[in-house]
């Protein structure tokens, strides 16, 4: 397999984009307690109290709490009954992302344009009227239970959508500077990757910006296969991982098992100052993957000049690497409940549109290290 190093055009080319997307509209969890699940990410991550919908705006089977800092929205939602939809999904994955809710002009022509290319109706276009106006949305699913929802605001000026009251708190701890969603990877199961970026390709009009393969990402244990794809202005990128063989159980094998199928492996969610924010985020409880020192011993060889000083990236644990339009730093955060499923990475991009293949056998290697602690390597 060839690793292309292909980049996300620029340039919005409408006319032959036929699913035109604008970025995220907003990520929705399900999770066994949206109360406690919107307190943590308001707490450890600094988001603030949006919308709120539930029992008290008249639905009956469920509590949603909208949550959001700068661009990034996230929603929270829990079941409050046993016979319902959120309650078998989250029984069998546990806490994890629904919905990857992308933005659109017209959500009735994205339906249309994507159903009879072959995507698997979710929800037919929908009107949602109060008065501040309407929100049309619709969706069609991807990889195992996640499904992506289509939204059109238009000229809606409410707090977030109809069915939704504003979410006041006395709580609000300041934000940490997260910005917007980089990218969502999705874990798919063994040979689907290649099904799924088709579907991407040929569903969704998206590209195949670049290729990992197992020779990329391997450590002497276990192995990985990536796809990146991106939409055409690059406004939304899903890599899709699949697990490949390696001596042990790879990672994407693990997530697999315990999410009980295919999923959201990670969110990268964007920052101007990565080192403030993660301070701020460790300060919280957030945890975060810790990176052995000999990866800084040597970093700067391969990376060249950074702007940061050297010091406190390496107290943090924070990874560089650069492409040829730059540099990027990360760092990925350990999974955010029990199961060994679903994670964070933070991500400040200084020119480097790419995703860290140069940190990946670091980055895989302290993986491993949990997954071992765990018992699952
Ligand atoms: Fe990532």
């Amino acid at each position: 397999m060839q690793t292309t190093t292909e980049r996300p055009q620029t340039e919005v080319n409408n006319e032959a984009d036929f699913l035109p997307l604008q970025g995220t509209d907003y990520v929705e969890f399900y999770v066994g307690n949206a109360k406690q699940a919107a307190h943590y990410y308001k707490t450890a991550f600094g988001f603030q109290s949006l919308a709120y919908s539930g029992p008290e705006t008249g639905l009956k089977d469920r509590a949603s709490y909208v949550i959001r800092q700068n661009k990034l929205t996230f929603m929270l939602t829990t079941p409050l009954r046993p016979d319902n939809p959120i309650a078998d999904h989250i029984y069998k994955h546990g806490d994890g992302v629904k919905v990857l809710a992308l933005k659109v002009e017209d959500a009735t022509s994205a339906w249309n344009e994507t159903t009879t290319r072959g995507g698997q109706s979710y929800l037919e276009p929908t009107t949602l009227q109060d008065e501040n106006g309407r929100v049309v949305m619709s969706g069609i699913h991807t990889y195992g239970d996640t499904v992506h929802l289509f939204v059109e605001r238009g000229d809606y000026n409410g707090v977030f959508m109809p069915g939704f009251h504003q979410l006041e708190s006395n709580y609000n701890p300041p934000e940490t500077g997260l910005l917007y969603v980089d990218h969502c990877v999705g874990n798919v199961g063994w040979n689907q990757m290649n099904p799924r970026v088709k579907f991407y390709e040929d569903v969704m009009g998206f590209r195949n910006i670049l290729t990992f393969d197992d020779n990329d990402i391997s450590t002497e244990y276990s192995a990985l296969m990536s796809k990146v794809m991106s939409n055409g202005n690059g406004f939304v990128k899903f890599p899709i991982n699949e697990p490949a063989e390696g001596k042990k159980k790879s990672q994407v094998e693990e997530y697999l098992d315990f999410y009980a199928g295919e999923g959201v492996q990670h969110c990268a969610l964007a920052t101007n100052d990565i080192v403030k924010t993660v301070r701020d985020l460790q300060s919280r409880g957030v945890e975060f993957l810790k990176i052995p020192s000999s990866y800084y011993a040597t970093v700067l060889d391969r990376v060249g000049h950074i702007d940061e000083d050297l010091e406190p990236l390496q107290q943090l644990g924070i990874l560089i690497d650069r492409d040829e339009e730059g540099y990027l730093l990360q760092i990925f955060s350990k999974p955010v409940e029990d199961r060994p499923t679903l994670f964070f990475e933070i991500i400040q991009r200084k020119g480097a549109k790419s995703f860290g293949k140069g940190n990946f056998k670091a980055l895989f290697e302290a993986l491993e290290k949990e997954q071992d602690a765990r018992g699952n390597l």
